[in-house]
């Protein structure tokens, strides 16, 4: 016999919400474990406190789970836990291994049980790739780990430290050494170089470019490939970058890579510029990301590349959020 585990949410505290999501959730167990009708011993819910419109077991029994004992109850209110969400247990008589099911962001109502998933994502720069790895962590409630921004802090480390980026073994000395974390603020990452926090540094036009010169060394790649991969192995996580599909996490379920012509991307990079209080050119911003592109693509050491696997989506004529419901769409149609 196997547990196995579900859950959903509800988008309102309504009976067809629940008789809809009920039954998808359960539809989806079903399919996913690929249960016969026999093999489901008993259904067991929850449902958080605030769902007052229907018990699940009765939307279970209307959708046609009706030949095994079927069983509800309220949690108590607790802090931090999500909306109007509905857990499942469905014990059945089956010997291979339980694949739960998570729909609607329930996935990590249970940090404790949830298991990690880590979500790749890769693409030029200006491809949307940090605006959308935001909105789809917020939507899972995992975290958002900017990769670019630590290839950026080594970076600024070695312009702090006045090497000259074309001596390998200067950069290697200095970077060997880095004093790097990230840490999270309010939801916020924020790096931090031998202990001061530089996530606005970081971000200017002329740290970008130094940022994709030093990514090029494979010394600064093992190290910050290492970070990377501790941390995608202790908590689920949107990792947003070059690499991650092909390299830092070649074995991942969740791939995506974005994509935008070059004007698409430069014209966004320059308002973000503009908005900034910068007097760049669009001229200049486009020029500076084709070079970017270019060392970004042509690195002897994991380049940016469409991993084999990954789902492309091209953002050219799409906007930010519905990018970002392309990626939960086909996650959660996957799990
Ligand atoms: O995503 P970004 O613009 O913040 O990245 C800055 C540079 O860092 C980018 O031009 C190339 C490099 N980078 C990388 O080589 N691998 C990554 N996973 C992320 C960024």
């Amino acid at each position: 016999m196997k547990a196995i585990r579900g859950a959903t949410t509800l988008a309102a505290d309504e009976p067809s919400e629940m008789r809809g999501k009920v039954r998808e959730l359960l539809e989806r167990i079903v399919s996913a474990n690929k249960l016969r009708v026999g093999d489901i011993i008993c259904i067991m819910f929850s449902s958080t406190a605030d769902i007052r419109c229907m018990y699940p077991a009765k939307a279970a029994r209307e959708a046609g789970f009706s030949a095994c004992p079927l069983y509800s109850s309220s949690e108590p209110e607790i802090d931090g836990s999500l909306d109007l969400c509905v857990r499942v247990m469905v014990l059945a008589d089956i010997d291979r291994a339980p694949k739960p099911v998570y729909l609607h962001g329930a996935r990590v109502l249970r940090r404790d049980v949830a298991q990690i998933i880590n979500i790749a994502l890769d693409g030029p720069a200006g491809s949307g790739k940090s605006t959308v790895a935001k909105m789809v962590a917020k939507k899972f409630d995992i975290l958002y780990l900017d990769t670019g921004a630590m290839y950026r802090a080594a970076a600024l480390k070695c312009v702090k430290e006045g090497v000259d980026y074309a001596e390998g073994s200067q950069v290697e000395r200095v970077v060997g050494n880095i004093d790097l974390k990230v840490e999270y603020r309010d939801g916020r990452q924020l790096t931090l170089l031998d202990g001061a926090d530089v996530s606005d540094q970081i971000r200017t036009p002329q740290i970008s470019m130094l940022a994709s010169y030093v990514s090029a060394y494979p010394f600064v790649r093992k190290k910050m490939v290492e970070l990377q991969r501790r941390i995608a192995s202790e908590v689920s996580c949107i990792l947003d970058g070059r690499d991650i599909g092909t390299n830092v996490l070649p074995d991942c379920p969740f791939k995506f890579y974005l994509t935008a012509s070059p004007e698409v991307r430069a014209r966004r990079r320059y308002e973000e510029e503009r908005a900034k209080g910068s007097s760049v050119t669009f001229e200049d911003t486009l020029k500076e990301l084709n070079e970017r592109d270019a060392q970004d693509r042509n690195r002897a050491v994991a380049p940016l590349k469409c991993a084999d696997d990954a789902v492309v989506v091209d953002t050219s004529e799409m906007t930010a959020e519905e990018v970002a419901d392309t990626i939960c769409r086909k996650i959660q149609e996957s799990i």
